[in-house]
């Protein structure tokens, strides 16, 4: 029984993962080959690197800084393109079992159906809309998630074409985050995962006197922003029905536990990878089946959610 890891299986949207972690986009979601290392090392649900009609290259370096509360970044949404980024997931998808949610960037309903209906003829098993990218301002604006209104525009569009399920990934640097939860799910979302990364913050190297990254500021994430998270988890699930993928700053067990308390169906570990390494999954999934142990529940869907506000 305690070794047992079809305890901490999770069911979601349809497909069974082994673990509820999942890989959130951007990180190692590249290549069949990263992919399929995240998995061999316990992550439950994969995400690729959100994909864009075009190639991207992203800002020039430096993208990643760190701070002593976690890291910044501004890649700016470098990618292959749907293309070559489905082909990736494809390769995978064939010889693996695991589930992947697809993530894809556009700035118009156009691009986001035509995104979608690719990703129908992939092996993708989930489309995630990627509506809170904080790094490519610059170019388009505000991010989508920042109203109501749009996300709704999209979902909606989305979900008349796409034949799998739709997840909004959301801004917590939003004013009024549970009304774009709500607006999400009335437009037919499948699931929201919240949150992308916040801010966007900045930092200064006053030796070089300049900021530290290239594109001067970037999106926080890492264990300064689980609070944030956890908040932004507890208020959409006090609010909605659909599922949450609830990810920032889930670090070891303790914080993964925590995430599913606030309300979260599965928990996303991205950051910690770069302080924790790959033996990250493995570790929350071993601190999640002690914690359940040492509180006698028989399966992860035993751990008590909070009682909505
Ligand atoms: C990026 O590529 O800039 C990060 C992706 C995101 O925050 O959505």
């Amino acid at each position: 029984m305690k070794n047992d890891r079809s305890r901490i299986s999770v069911e979601f949207l349809g497909k069974r993962a082994a673990t509820p972690l999942v890989l959130p986009a951007g990180i190692m979601g590249m290549t069949w080959s990263g992919m399929k290392y995240t998995w061999e090392n316990g992550c439950g649900i994969i995400t690729s690197k959100s994909l864009t009609m075009e190639p991207r290259k992203g800002h020039a370096g430096p993208v990643i800084a760190e701070f002593e509360g976690g890291m910044l970044n501004c890649m700016g949404l470098c990618n292959p393109g749907i293309e070559e980024g489905l082909a990736e997931v494809n390769e995978f998808r064939k010889f693996y079992e695991v589930p992947v949610i697809v993530s894809i960037f556009a700035t118009t309903i156009d691009d986001f159906l035509t995104l979608t209906q690719k990703v129908n003829e992939s092996r993708g098993d989930f489309v995630e809309l990627n509506l809170s990218c904080p790094n490519v301002s610059d170019e388009y604006g505000l991010p989508l998630a920042a109203s109501k209104i749009k996300v709704a525009e999209i979902v909606s569009a989305v979900k008349m074409v796409s034949k799998i399920p739709v997840i909004a990934k959301l801004s917590p640097n939003v004013s009024g985050l549970t009304e774009i939860c709500t607006a999400a799910e009335a437009a037919g979302a499948d699931a929201l995962c919240l949150i992308n990364t916040l801010g966007p913050g900045m930092l200064i190297d006053i030796d070089l006197q300049r900021s530290v990254l290239s594109n001067r500021t970037g999106g926080m994430s890492g264990p300064c922003v689980k609070p944030v998270a956890l908040r932004a988890v507890f208020e959409a699930y006090s609010r909605v029905k659909i599922p949450i993928i609830g990810t920032g700053g889930v670090s070891n067990g303790r914080d993964a536990v925590e995430m599913l308390m606030a309300g979260a169906s599965l928990v996303g570990v991205g950051s910690a990878l770069y302080e924790g390494g790959i033996g990250i999954f493995e570790q929350i999934n071993q601190d999640i089946l002690t914690y359940m142990d040492q509180y006698g529940y028989g399966t992860i869907t035993d751990i008590p959610r909070l009682e909505k506000m």
